[in-house]
């Protein structure tokens, strides 16, 4: 079993255009200590690079969710697999997300962070897909927005591959 792909966003364009949003980050919260939250696995390869490019104190935490299973469209079912080790109480949350599909994850993400009282929460993602949206989420960061297309690529998965990919991939057959 095997798919096709072809670039859609090259490595060094979304390693540039993620030190745009870390020196936009890095002034947004100027003075504030950011507590980054990556939403696992998809959003690890984002966190590490986007981390890098924020100069103001960070520390990270790690969240895993499952929305999906191995399909490829959304089945609203979003549980928690992995909690955050540390409190959020009082401080200033980054959600680092891969993608934003429908929202589904996202909204309730947002839901359950938001009763543990943090200070603020925003959310940074990689890739946004507006015209797949279902739940409005708030978004504060994106790096671009796609059209509806399955990619892969740079933390994101086909039936849990193509993660490592250094850059952005458009699936085009699935054989
Ligand atoms: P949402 O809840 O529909 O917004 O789904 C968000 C999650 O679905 C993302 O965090 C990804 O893990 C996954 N996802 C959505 N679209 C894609 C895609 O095109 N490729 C790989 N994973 C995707
Ligand atoms: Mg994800």
């Amino acid at each position: 079993m095997g798919i096709s792909y072809r670039t859609l966003i090259g490595s060094e364009e979304t390693i540039k255009r993620i030190e745009e949003l870390g020196k936009e980050i890095s002034k947004d919260y100027e003075g504030k200590e950011v507590t980054t939250i990556c939403v696992l696995k998809g959003g690890v390869m984002f966190m590490a690079e986007l981390a890098k490019n924020i100069s103001v104190p960070l520390t990270m935490d790690f969240m895993a969710v499952s929305s999906y299973g191995n399909e490829t469209s959304s089945t609203g079912v979003v549980k928690i697999i992995k909690d955050l080790d540390e409190s959020i109480e009082g401080k200033d949350i980054l959600i680092v997300e891969d993608i934003i599909d429908s929202g589904r994850t996202l909204s309730y993400l947002m839901k359950l962070l938001e009763e543990r009282k943090p200070h603020s929460i925003k959310i940074c993602t990689l890739l946004d897909k507006p015209e797949r949206r279902i739940v409005d989420v708030a978004v504060d960061y994106v790096g671009f927005s796609i059209p509806d297309e399955f990619v892969i690529g740079y933390g994101l998965d086909y039936q849990q591959n193509y993660r490592n990919l250094p850059y952005i991939a458009v699936v085009d057959q699935i054989n």
